[in-house]
């Protein structure tokens, strides 16, 4: 048990207040409205931003999976059917790949017998959060990249070596101007895609539909300091040289670690502060290549009673990859709902916000 000592910082203030609200149903709308911003009130906007964090824990208990009132009413429980190792695309409709469009000509003659160009190719993972749009980390903003390559990125693809899904031309990325490449703070991004295909098939139609966001959903998504979560990639499935990227997407178990237990771990504690989130799993972690892919909690949605993916971080940065007692670090996507809202609303020609 890693996390018996967990402290619980009771920050109660507005919490209980969103469910009441209902804005369970407005933010819905949000996540399939096109490229509008969602209409909330800023008061929950301020809400989300600042303690999406934790219930007090003396009106919750946590049974098998499920965390329940002390009516014995169920508030949500984590799903248990995804995770393990081989995900399918239906199993992680939102997330999205990006890779550079590099011409195989222009790598090494021994790049290329050693790896296959979408291995050479791949950037980073992202997700679908709102037609159009893919959030990802601002590490994996490379504006060389863009520039003389362009950027694309593949919706509904499980495995990368087979032209599965559906790819779309990246023609605008907004980056945090806080990111810090010191800290890694405000490790955040917006990527904007072009639907250029003549065949118009919807998203939901090919299996593919955005990821609530964590704080943008009035009912259960509050995050216990041991809350347990997923994440996925293509990233490297070992360290050192050989490591090669995993062609299937993967997805990983991992444990919340609360962030004070995270800063002794990394000894980091300038590096981690409440825009971060923490997490670790036994023997496996998040790693090269899985950066900008979501880290998700399975949550139960009151409004449409059922259980829904909700993107609580953006993988962002760890020290080694599975290192035992070191947690991977995750920019906490709650405390940039507005920025997101920001950035989506902004003029076309803003590449860096604050
Ligand atoms: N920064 C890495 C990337 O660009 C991913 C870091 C995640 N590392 C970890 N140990 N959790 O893909």
């Amino acid at each position: 048990m890693l996390f018996q000592a967990a402290g619980i910082s009771g920050r109660l203030a507005g919490i209980a207040f969103l469910a009441m609200l209902g804005i369970g149903s407005s933010s819905a709308a949000y996540n399939m409205a096109a490229d509008a911003p969602p209409m909330l009130p800023e008061t929950i906007l301020g809400g989300a931003d600042q303690d999406y964090e934790v219930e007090p824990f003396e009106r919750l208990q946590i049974f098998d999976g499920c965390v329940m009132n002390l009516d014995g009413s169920q508030k949500f429980c984590i799903h248990k059917g995804i995770g393990g190792f081989l995900l399918d695309p239906n199993e992680a409709r939102w997330q999205a790949q990006i890779s550079r469009n590099v011409p195989a000509s222009e790598y090494s003659a021994a790049d290329r017998r050693k790896f296959p160009l979408w291995e050479l190719n791949h950037v980073c993972g992202g997700s679908l959060i709102a037609p159009n749009w893919i959030l990802t980390a601002a590490h994996c903003v490379n504006r060389e990249d863009i520039r003389r390559y362009g950027l694309t990125v593949r919706l509904g693809v499980g495995d990368l070596s087979k032209s599965e899904g559906v790819a779309f031309r990246i023609d605008r990325a907004i980056v945090h101007q806080d990111y810090s490449t010191t800290t890694k703070l405000n490790d955040i991004a917006l990527l904007h895609y072009v639907d250029e295909r003549t065949d118009r098939k919807s998203l939901t139609e090919l299996g593919i539909e955005p990821i609530f966001l964590h704080g943008d959903l009035g009912e259960g998504p509050r995050l216990t300091p041991d809350h347990r979560l997923i994440t996925m990639g293509w990233g490297v499935t070992s360290t050192g040289p050989d490591g090669r990227n995993s062609k299937n997407l993967l997805g990983f178990r991992l444990n919340r670690m609360p962030n004070e237990f995270c800063a002794q771990a990394l000894k980091a504690p300038e590096r981690i502060d409440a825009s971060v989130i923490c997490a670790i799993g036994p023997g496996i972690d998040a790693c090269q290549g899985d950066s900008g892919g979501p880290l998700n909690a399975a949550v139960y949605h009151y409004d449409s009673r059922r259980t829904v993916a909700v993107q609580v971080g953006i993988v962002s940065w760890g020290i080694g990859c599975a290192v035992p007692g070191n947690p991977g670090v995750y920019t906490r996507v709650s405390r940039h709902l507005s920025w997101i809202r920001r950035a989506m609303a902004a003029p076309g020609d803003v590449t860096v916000m604050r």
